[in-house]
Order: structure tokens, then sequence, then C-alpha cells
């Protein structure tokens, strides 16, 4: 067994080794222990992750550029959603991003300063004026030394005080002296929320330009109580936290209009039966997405799909094809049309106006007919077809040769072939192994991707969508 001599250690080690025990009310030695004992119960660092902080107070000096990660003060409120603020120090420490604590004394009654220290591998700060520490002016560069702030929760009291301007305490003074963005999530009872003096206070502060997360409806602390003022669960405020800090993303599309399609069309046969198909449209929505993240103007025309309409798109919800291809008409003129939507090829002729009865003489014979092509009506276009037309296809067998032969048919520029077997378990599922098939100089050129999630074809094929452009702004894409 190693022993070691903290009298030879290093003398600004030494320095800092008494201070962090004197913080943490330890003896040298035991603080010593606690340090050995965070280091064997954490992994080894890697290149992402700097080494974990011998010396907070060391590491807190050194600037952003040095640091690599982007930093939040999380400010926790005195409210009984405190608890959840320890885990969001987790969920933001997974997500790579350094966290330093700042706990209001109510805060304190809930939570320990050494919890939220223990988990953050960062001291935890509590008061305005703290000798010991190297921060001029009390800590309130805990406002600055970050890129962002994070209130959870924001208590009805912390937030009358920000929106008054108060600087009575660590928190409250740090968020004066801030010049950093700031995102509350809030919590409290829902009477509390409602209250005409909250809702003054929040509305004086969106418009100071704080964001807000939550908060949520739903049960209450209190028994039998329910209603909106749940704090924001933890990966939701951390997933909001990731927005802010996220640097600006490239905007290859901004300025075009992009048109897809998605899901499947149901094809009634009387008021209540239909013809579907099993396409969950969630490749065609991870492509809407993912064209809006770059900046497109994006129309999403959508048969019944059991998904949320994606942030920032113009969604119109259709049911049959004929539906799908009257929106599709009305959406032009776009730059890019994709249609992945998993058109059904037929309809019933002779739709029942009610109900289909049984009746002696059995079923009743439906009679089929194909619906209009969506695809090859716009890639056919004279004026008016988009520079850039994607088809999809989606096959059970001879994958290649079959998408060849379609790309020929229906007169489309691309093609993003799959194979939709059972087997795959692409059809409802969230990953896809696709073969982008593009007109090279009168060839078609077959790139085969690897097996991706579903949203990684879509930022695949936008960035290729995108890389055509740039290839040959304002041409014909193909
Ligand atoms: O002919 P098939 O259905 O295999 O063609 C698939 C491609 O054609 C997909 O891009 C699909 O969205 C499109 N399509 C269409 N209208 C139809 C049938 C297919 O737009 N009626």
């Amino acid at each position: 067994m190693a022993s070691l001599t903290i009298r030879k250690l290093d003398d600004a080690i030494r320095d800092e080794l008494r201070l962090r025990a004197a913080r943490n009310g330890r003896s040298v030695e035991d603080e010593v222990r606690v340090i050995l004992r965070e280091a064997a119960h954490h992994p080894p660092p890697t290149a992402a992750t700097p080494p974990a902080a011998f010396q907070p107070e060391a590491a807190d000096r050194r600037p952003r550029a040095a640091h690599g990660l982007p930093r939040v003060t999380l400010i926790i409120g005195g409210g009984i959603a405190a608890y959840k603020a320890l885990d969001l120090i987790r969920r933001l420490k997974e997500r790579q991003i350094h966290v330093r604590c700042v706990l209001t004394r109510a805060a304190q009654q809930f939570v320990t300063p050494l919890s939220a220290s223990a988990l953050s591998n960062e001291r935890a700060y509590t008061d305005l004026f703290d000798p010991s520490s190297e921060f001029d002016a009390g800590h309130i560069r805990l406002g600055r030394d970050c890129d962002l702030i994070v209130v959870a929760p924001a208590t009805a009291d912390l937030i009358a005080k920000m929106a008054q301007g108060h600087a009575d305490d660590l928190a409250s003074a740090i968020l004066l002296a801030a010049n950093r963005p700031i995102l509350l999530a809030p919590a409290m009872n829902p009477l509390m929320w409602n209250n005409a003096a909250t809702r003054r206070n929040v509305a004086q502060l969106e418009r100071d330009g704080v964001a807000l997360i939550g908060p949520n409806a739903g049960e209450m602390a209190e028994a039998n109580e329910a209603g909106v003022g749940r704090m924001a669960e933890p990966t939701e405020i951390a997933i909001a936290a990731e927005e802010f800090l996220r640097p600006p993303q490239p905007r290859p599309l901004a300025g075009k209009r992009v048109l897809i399609t998605a899901g499947p069309t149901h094809e009634p046969i009387d008021p209540v039966r239909y013809i579907a198909n099993r396409s969950s449209g969630k490749q065609g929505f991870a492509i809407a997405a993912a064209a809006q993240a770059a900046g497109a103007d994006v129309i999403l025309v959508s048969g019944p799909v059991d998904l949320d309409d994606p942030a920032g798109v113009a969604v119109k919800h259709v049911e049959s094809a004929r539906d799908m291809l009257r929106q599709v008409e009305a959406s032009l003129p776009v730059d890019i049309a994709i249609f992945a939507a998993a058109v059904a090829d037929w309809r019933v002729v002779n739709e029942g106006e009610q109900k289909l009865k049984k009746t002696s003489a059995g079923m009743p014979p439906l009679q089929l007919v194909e619906n209009p092509d969506i695809l090859a009506t716009i890639s056919k276009l004279g004026d008016g077809r988009p520079p850039l037309v994607i088809g999809f296809a989606a096959e059970t067998e001879h994958l290649i040769d079959n998408a060849r032969a379609k790309l020929a048919r229906k007169g489309c520029d691309w093609i993003v072939a799959n194979d939709v077997s059972p087997a795959t378990g692409v059809m409802g599922g969230d990953r896809n192994t696709v073969h982008l098939l593009t007109r090279d100089a009168g060839e078609i050129n077959v790139d085969s991707w690897p097996v991706m999630s579903k949203e990684q074809v879509a930022t695949e094929l936008v960035a290729r969508i995108a890389d055509s452009l740039m290839a040959k702004p304002g041409e014909k894409t193909s």
C-alpha cells in the first residue's frame, strides 16, 4: 500500500489542499481520501473530458478555450424540486458541460452543498461574502465566467427578486450582475404560478430577455394538488441548456424552399374503413427537421402519422393520395422536393357513402383504380419543376435494379433506395440502410451508406443536397 506525505507535496498543491479541506470542514488527510475516492470512482479522463478538478479554483481561472467545455452556473433555488437539480447536474455533465453550483439558503434545506459539489466535481457556492474566495466582488463573477446561467428550481421568490433587481444574497447578486444568457426552470405550486404577482414578474423577465423552460403540468408535492407548476424534467432542462450552448450551426439551405411528403396515405373504403400501409413517417419527418435546421423554409405534407409536427416546419396534414397531390401542387414553387411518403398505389373507386354491411351475398367487391403518382407528376412538370426532385424506393427485393428503373420511370433526379423487407425493421423502426442513386454525366452513381438512425440519414441527405447546391449554384442539381 503506497503512502503519501502531505508535507512533501508541492507548495501550491499543499496550499490548495488546505484551502479545500477547510472549506469542506475536513482534515487535510480526509480531503485527500475524498479526492482519491472520487478519482477511483470516476472514469479516466479522455481528450474530450478534461481531468476532474483536483484544484477547482485553478481550473476556474482557466480561460474557456483552455478549459474546453461549455460552462453552466447552476443556481439551485429553495423548493422541493431542488432534489431534481442534483440529477440535472448529472444530465449536464453527461453532455460534456462543466457545472458550478450556487445554492440559496432555502435550497440548503433540501439539498446540501456537499452533494452538489460531489456531483459537479467542483466547489459549490453559498455565500455572498466569503473571505476565502478568489473571486472578486463576492463571486458575482460566477454570472460571467460561464456561458449560461441555469436557475433550477426557479422559485416564485427568486423570480420576484430577479424581476425587481434585488441582490441581497449570492444567487440574486449573480443574476443581477450576469452578462450571460439566463434560463429559468420555474417550480412552484400552481396557485403561486397563476398568481397575478408571479404573472407580472414572469412577463417582466421575458421582456428582459430571460428564457424559461416549463413549468409542466402534473401532480404537486402537496397532497391532492395538481396543475401547472412542476419543474421541467432534468433531461428537458439539459437539452434546453445544450441548445443555448451549441455554437451557431451552419445554415447551408438558408433561403431555399423545401417540400417533403411523408407517412402513409389512407384510401377510404367507406366512412369508417380505409386501405393503408405500415409507413410511420419517421424518415420524412426527420428530413423535414434536418432541412429546417439547415435553414430551409420547409413545407411538410404528411399523411396520417403518430408523430409531433417538427418545430419551425409548416405542416399540411392530409389523408389520401389525391389530397396529398393537391397540397403538393399548392406548395409549388420550391427549390427542392423530396417525396418520402409511402403513397397508396390504388384507391377504391366504389367508395361506400355508408358503412358497408355484411350481406348473405358475401363481401362486396372492391374495385381499385390507380392513384396519381405524385413524384412522377412533379418530376415531369415543364414550368415550375423543382430544380432538384428526390424520390424514395422502398423495395423488398432487387433493391438497386428496381431503384435504377424507378429513377428513369419517374423522371426524378435522385432516388433514396431502402430495403423494407420485414426482417430489416425499417418500416416503423428508427434505423435505416439506404443507397443514394444520383445521375452523374449520364451515368447513375450508387452510393451505399452504412446503417444509421433515420435522423442521421436525414442529416446526411441534407448535407448532400447542400453540397450539390454549392457545386452548381443556381443550376439544376442532377
Ligand atoms: O412507385 P413507388 O411507390 O415504389 O415509388 C416510390 C416513390 O414514389 C416515393 O418517392 C413515393 O413518395 C413516390 N410516390 C408518389 N406517388 C405515388 C406513389 C409513389 O409520390 N402515387
